[in-house]
């Protein structure tokens, strides 16, 4: 028989608040869902915090959300699937999200687009066989007046030519090629 100082020592503290895998980032999920009251209408506002607290969109997650919610997994899938910003794949080291809303794309931001998925050789939606570059695409990032807007790893770029865009990445991409370089034992 345990004695009550065993039974203690062997009693797994959790908080209310913490999530039983031990993984902080579901607390930005599950603090969403409280606002929401875990309300079904919360769907595509959990998807977003649960993308910014991820990177993406993993099955398990969705799994979770749609028990969570009480949502069918079906139109979980729906509502990820449907709207472009998220993506179900981990996103590289750095991240290029070109704007497809009415503005962006009235500028010419198809062509943005295009020419950085030729430059960099990586698919749209995708990232690069390094993992350090992913290039991806959202309706609409809230700054109509600057179309065509990129916003390179969160920093919003306005008035953007396929030019422009194209050496924004690579000065990011030179950098990394220095450390790299730097890392190096000479
Ligand atoms: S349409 Fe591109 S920022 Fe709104």
């Amino acid at each position: 028989m345990k004695n009550s100082s065993e039974s203690q020592a062997n009693k797994k503290h959790f908080n209310s608040s913490d999530h039983p895998s031990g993984d902080e980032r579901f607390k930005v999920i599950d603090r969403t869902m409280k606002r929401f009251d875990f309300e079904k209408d919360a769907l595509l506002e959990v998807l977003h915090a649960t993308q910014e607290s991820f990177g993406f969109l993993s099955n398990d997650l969705l799994i979770y959300i749609s028990s969570q919610l009480r949502v069918p997994l079906s139109q979980v899938y729906g509502v990820a699937t449907f709207y472009h910003s998220f993506t179900f794949e981990p996103l590289g080291k750095h991240n290029c999200i070109i704007c497809t809303g009415t503005a962006c794309h009235v500028k010419g931001s198809a062509t943005i687009t295009q020419a950085l998925s030729e430059q960099f050789e990586v698919p749209i939606g995708k990232t690069t066989e390094d993992g350090l570059f992913s290039l991806t695409t959202a309706r609409c990032l809230g700054s109509c007046g600057l179309a065509p807007v990129a916003v390179l790893d969160g920093e919003v770029h306005g008035r953007q030519s396929p030019q422009s865009t194209i050496s924004l990445v690579k000065d990011i991409l030179a950098r990394e090629t220095e450390v790299l370089e730097q890392g190096e034992p000479g």
